[in-house]
């Protein structure tokens, strides 16, 4: 056969890494054309949440795609995008009342900065800047990779970047510097201030407390800067609760949700805004508007997918299965917590991450790509970030499932010591 065509993404092509063929996804479980089968652990990207190829997420999408594919979003609507605004609006906090769709995270992300900046243009007020938290993640567009942490990851984009704030991540010990650092910018009549509640993904599995996520939104009340959750990852139960937000009992002023929003199922996001935001754009004058668009915006199969998910919360024992996932991951890593290499153990809900000690040796340094190598070459799907190790597998992973990811895990990690 020739080589594949297909240039994969975060991939070193370089590296010549096993590039499994899969055929088939069931729960936590992926199975390879070749018959080789893997558990998720990292519910392929953080966006499964109740397993692959979920039965009532399945069949939705069958049923939408017999009616309606795809309709122009401007000046049109249907019924599988009214219904799941409204369905997203009766589970979110109550000020937020306005439901505006795009088709990722990052796209989330790039509409809650251009709902912010055009609330405070359309007001005539002078605030254009966006305060950020070290070590963010939000996205690879320009605008998200602009409010996320800089580093290799960007450093080639560097130009087409814009110049943000950015407060220290609110280390334990060290809350204070991220409160002040915060409330200095937010007095430089700032526009907005955008943050990862509760756990800082991409940045590392770095995790804050309640504590501190709710004086943060105070602060920005106070000052009347726009507070953007950004729960693309969070959301959906991964932080314990449908919204890590609620742990704090923030309201945001705009919410980005995406990944787990169809179950993981086919891509879809949404952000959800305050009234004001909304009004700032409501004029009889077109110039006003939102000025934003994809040509996908509210598909409707993935709006039914969605549906379907809501419809999960609803009458399924999701809850349940969440917190029967993070007692078992906090099982596991009380376990692991005395392994050598291991330091930092920390858990919130059902994401539990560790690092691994330097003095592990040299070949360390490329431990990330080897363990999840190894995990490749044994049945888990993991990739580290860097030094730290996580999981965060679907929640209808079983307990035996769960300890089969920790016993790879564990190996891979201690031939990688050796
Ligand atoms: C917090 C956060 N925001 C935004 C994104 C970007 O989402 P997407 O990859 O769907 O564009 C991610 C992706 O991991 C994320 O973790």
């Amino acid at each position: 056969m020739t080589p594949s065509p297909v240039w994969h993404p975060f991939t070193q092509h370089g590296l010549g890494e096993d590039i499994p063929l899969i055929a088939r996804g069931q729960g936590a479980v992926l199975h390879g054309a070749d018959g080789r089968q893997w558990i998720d652990a990292i519910s392929s990207w953080w966006v499964t949440t109740h397993g692959h190829a979920h039965p009532r997420i399945m069949a939705a999408i069958r049923e939408q795609s017999e009616k309606l594919d795809q309709i122009i979003f401007a000046g049109w609507t249907h019924e599988p995008a009214e219904t799941l605004a409204r369905g997203l609006i009766a589970i979110t906090p109550e000020p937020l009342t306005r439901v505006f769709f795009s088709d990722s995270g990052s796209t989330a992300v790039e509409v809650a900065l251009k709902m912010a900046l055009g609330y405070w243009h359309n007001r005539k007020a002078d605030r254009q800047k966006i305060i950020v938290m070290e070590h963010s993640y939000h996205g690879d567009t320009i605008g998200a990779m602009s409010v996320g942490a800089r580093g290799v990851f960007n450093k080639p984009y560097a130009p087409l970047l814009f110049d943000v704030t950015s407060i220290p991540f609110p280390a334990t010990g060290a809350e204070q510097a991220t409160l002040d650092a915060l409330e200095v910018a937010c007095r430089d009549q700032a526009a907005a201030f955008i943050v990862e509640p509760l756990v800082l993904g991409a940045g590392g599995m770095l995790m804050y407390s309640a504590k501190v996520l709710a004086e943060m939104a105070a602060i920005c009340a106070r000052h009347g800067v726009l507070f953007i959750a950004d729960e693309v990852m969070t959301g959906w139960g991964r932080t314990g609760t449908m919204l890590a937000c609620e742990q704090a009992g923030v309201i945001p002023d705009i919410l980005c949700l995406s990944k787990g929003l169809t179950g993981g199922s086919v891509p879809l996001a949404v952000t959800l805004a305050r009234e004001e935001i909304f009004m700032a754009h409501w004029s009889e004058d077109r110039a006003d508007c939102f000025f934003h668009s994809s040509s996908y915006t509210a598909n409707p199969i993935a709006c039914a997918a969605a549906k379907a998910n809501l419809q999960i919360w609803a009458d399924e024992p999701v809850q349940h299965r969440i917190d029967t996932l993070a007692a078992l991951q906090s099982a596991e890593l009380q376990a692991i917590a005395r392994h050598p290499l291991v330091a930092s153990t920390r858990q919130c809900g059902t994401i539990a991450a560790f690092d691994l000690v330097a003095e592990a040796g040299g070949y360390l340094s490329n431990w990330a790509v080897h363990l999840a190598g190894f995990g490749k070459a044994n049945g888990v799907l993991i990739r580290p970030l860097g030094n730290t190790v996580y999981v965060m597998p679907p929640y209808c992973t079983t307990p035996e499932q769960l300890r089969a990811v920790y016993a790879v895990v564990r190996e891979g990690m201690e031939i990688a010591g050796r």
